[in-house]
């Protein structure tokens, strides 16, 4: 008998998504089936079909702490040994080799206090129970011993615990490593999170707190010592600002300063309740959360950046243009309907135009009609309903675009440390893997960075560690693991997805277009697919999972340009940023060195880099908004992105073509580091669909 009675196999199961069963009788090379009992007792003739069912592992196997001590490595034994940790033993953490996996408790446990960090400190990482703190001693004991810099790379779907487990991660750094010189640089760097959160996160169906951003802070270090940081981030979600699926919500920013409207200091903004703004009541959702407490943090945390997040000059015209009405439209109409929606009485307006410092007519004619140029003459060319409605919501994303990245920039400041690092850690956080009844660009990228992430782990898990036992002269039979390099190739490779689009983001503007080009030209590879449905769509095999990607919005999303008028109309503000150490009262304060004018740009479109871009220069400081006091920050934040903030809207691309490329960047830089420690995250437990996507990190061997 190959496997005789009593040996003990996983099958699958539609609702436990695998059960352990016994043989009854031996099995023998070329029978049909199996005889099984169900651990409930019940009986079963399992069919064999091309495969055996996978072999249960010895039950004293099952709750070790690290996964590679397994003697079948293959996902229904990864999926009951960390169920068995779990449930038995309260156990979140397992190790897997050099990665940490996580199992999101949906509650506080006591395991994260200031003993347990000094309990970790110093030990290794085998003496102790798997934790995001020995992961984290690990990655600094390394860096002090041999003056390496460290990455640790978190990673899983979204809601699975990787924001949590970064701000454990940066909480050990901070706390262990101390402060050189500036004795509250811990504190400012822990409270760039919650700065960060209330801007870039956000309610979704999964996660009430979403990041909707990609982000990487390095933490520098002296002498062990911690010394600053710098926070990267990568492409913001901005189609959020404007629309919100239902039961999501738009950035928590907005409904705190909707819930605190009764402050004295947000008077005279015109702040009411979030559930009367379209912007942020689409996504019809009750609260659930305590916005007003929630902006007393934001606020203290912004204190200890040394920024003022409320005072004079709250005076902001981007929450009232993001939060404000051009869309509480006055002429509802069908879709026939060509009048524009903006009247000169709309109260929204006049809002809108008092809070940027603008006049009325401006706004009204540049949002409702564009600048045709045809030989020697201008003309003015009255725009759709829809168009008007389109241009609003394009200013409304690209004013929050601005705020968002000129706020990184100004978190940037408050922890840039004067005399620099000799080291540091790298924590990387980006959006997990995401899959949707409708799934469009943003999620297209999100899964592209989620398939790099991929490669990079089976990099340091099967191919650098298989390497090192070669080099070691360890006895080793080579454990093939499924690349992902295929899919990375389809998506930026010469003539793959990115380039595709980024051709059609210079010839034209159509999705169907660039649809077309897509089955023309990649229907023969293994990871793409065109599905039934008669509609522009694109199926991409991920390693978690097949994703159907509708092209609608591709091509202009990619392009990311907002119309010279509408950049016309910010510049024209009257309202500047503070100066240098100015503090309080910037509105009326001089007007910013920005850029060079770049009002003679040619087109009526403003040609900005392509979404990619944000990846590249996310945390970059913006040279003309730099100028502002970091204790004014928040302050100048509401006076000037508006207008210093186009001014020194980044320079065109040098071509489109592969600018995704960048969107990798972060990756390819924590390859080159010395050294990458990797926590994976997963999901509420034992819903298939987490541990599922866990699982291609995993080495699929089987011994023998
Ligand atoms: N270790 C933990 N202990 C207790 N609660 C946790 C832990 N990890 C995560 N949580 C809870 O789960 C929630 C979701 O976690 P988190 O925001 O970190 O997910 P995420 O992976 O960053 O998701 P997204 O990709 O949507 O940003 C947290 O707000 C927290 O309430
Ligand atoms: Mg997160």
């Amino acid at each position: 008998a190959i496997w005789p009675r009593g040996a003990r196999v996983w099958i699958p199961d539609s609702v436990q998504v695998w059960r352990a069963a016994e043989l009854t009788r031996d099995y023998k090379e070329g029978d049909a089936v199996l005889h099984l009992r169900l651990e409930d007792g019940s009986t079963l003739v399992y069919p064999l079909e091309s495969q055996l069912p996978p072999l249960c592992n010895p039950e004293c196997l099952s709750g070790k702490d690290d996964l590679v001590a397994l003697s079948y490595l293959h996902e229904p034994a990864v999926l009951h040994s960390l169920r068995v940790r779990f449930l038995e033993a309260n156990a979140i953490y397992t190790y897997c080799g050099i990665i940490l996996v996580a199992i999101n408790p949906y509650k506080p446990l006591p395991i994260y206090e200031e003993e347990v960090i000094y309990a970790y400190s110093g030990r290794e990482m085998g003496d102790m129970d798997p934790h995001i703190f020995a992961l984290a001693e690990e990655a600094y004991k390394q860096m002090v011993r041999f003056g390496k810099n460290q990455s640790l790379i978190i990673s899983g779907e979204s809601g699975a615990g990787k924001t949590a487990s970064a701000k454990y991660a940066m909480r050990y750094f901070t706390t262990v490593g101390g402060c050189l010189g500036d004795s509250s640089m811990e504190e400012k760097v822990l409270a760039s999170s919650p700065v960060m959160e209330a801007f870039g996160n956000a309610k979704t169906t999964r996660n009430d707190n979403s990041s909707r951003f990609g982000k990487y802070i390095e933490i520098g270090f002296s002498q062990a010592r911690v010394t600053g940081a710098t926070i990267k981030t990568y492409l913001l979600e901005k189609s959020r600002v404007t629309f919100q699926a239902g039961a999501e919500r738009n950035y928590h920013i907005f409904y705190q300063l909707c819930a605190s409207a009764a402050l004295p200091e947000l008077q005279g903004l015109g702040l009411r309740g979030a559930e009367t703004f379209h912007y942020t009541r689409q996504g019809r959702c009750a609260a659930g959360m305590d916005d007003a407490a929630d902006l007393d943090n934001t606020r203290h945390a912004f204190n200890l950046l040394g920024t003022v997040l409320v005072g004079h000059g709250w005076g902001t015209p981007w929450g009232r243009a993001h939060s404000a009405r051009p869309h509480r439209d006055p002429h509802p109409g069908g879709a026939g309907d060509t009048s524009v929606p903006l009247q000169p009485a709309d109260e929204a307006l006049r809002w809108f135009c008092k809070l940027l410092g603008i006049e009325e007519v401006q706004v009204t004619r540049w949002l409702c009609h564009r600048k045709l140029m045809t030989a020697g003459e201008t003309y003015l060319k009255p725009l759709s309903r829809q168009q008007a409605l389109d241009s609003r919501d394009a200013l409304a994303k690209h004013m929050y675009g601005q705020v968002f990245r000129w706020m990184a920039s100004r978190v940037n400041r408050a922890l840039r440390s004067p005399e620099g690092h000799h080291t540091s850690i790298g924590i990387l956080d980006i959006y997990g893997f995401e899959m949707f009844e409708f799934n469009s660009f943003e999620q297209f990228c999100i899964n592209y960075a989620n398939e790099k992430l991929q490669q990079l782990f089976n990099l340091h898990v099967f191919k650098l560690e298989q390497e090192e036992y070669v080099t070691e002269e360890i006895p080793w039979v080579f454990v093939d693991f499924c690349d992902n390099q295929p899919c990375i190739e389809l998506i930026d490779g010469r003539l793959g997805i990115l380039d595709l689009l980024n051709e059609e983001c210079k010839v034209g503007t159509s999705d169907g277009s660039w649809a077309q080009k897509l089955y023309q030209t990649h229907l023969g590879s293994s990871h793409f697919q065109k599905p039934k449905r008669p509609m522009d769509a694109f199926i991409v095999c991920h390693f978690a999972g097949k994703v159907e990607y509708q092209c609608s919005g591709f091509v202009e999303k990619n392009r990311d340009t907002i119309p010279e008028e509408l950049v016309g109309l910010l510049r024209a503000s009257k309202v500047r940023a503070s100066p240098v150490g100015a503090g309080r009262g910037g509105s009326s304060g001089p007007r910013l060195p920005g850029r060079p004018s770049r009002r003679s740009l040619p087109g009526s479109q403003r040609s900005k880099k392509s979404i990619s871009s944000q990846v590249q220069d996310g945390g970059a400081p913006n040279p003309a908004l730099s100028q502002g006091t970091p204790q004014a920050l928040l302050l100048a934040l509401t006076t000037s992105p508006l207008c210093s903030a186009v001014q020194s809207l980044p320079e065109p691309a040098d071509g489109d073509a592969g600018q995704h490329h960048a969107a990798l960047r972060p990756l390819h830089q924590t390859q080159r580091r010395e050294a990458a420690l990797c926590v994976s995250a997963v999901g509420a437990p034992w819903d298939p669909l987490p541990a599922m996507s866990l699982l291609p990190c995993m080495p699929w061997c089987t011994p023998g």
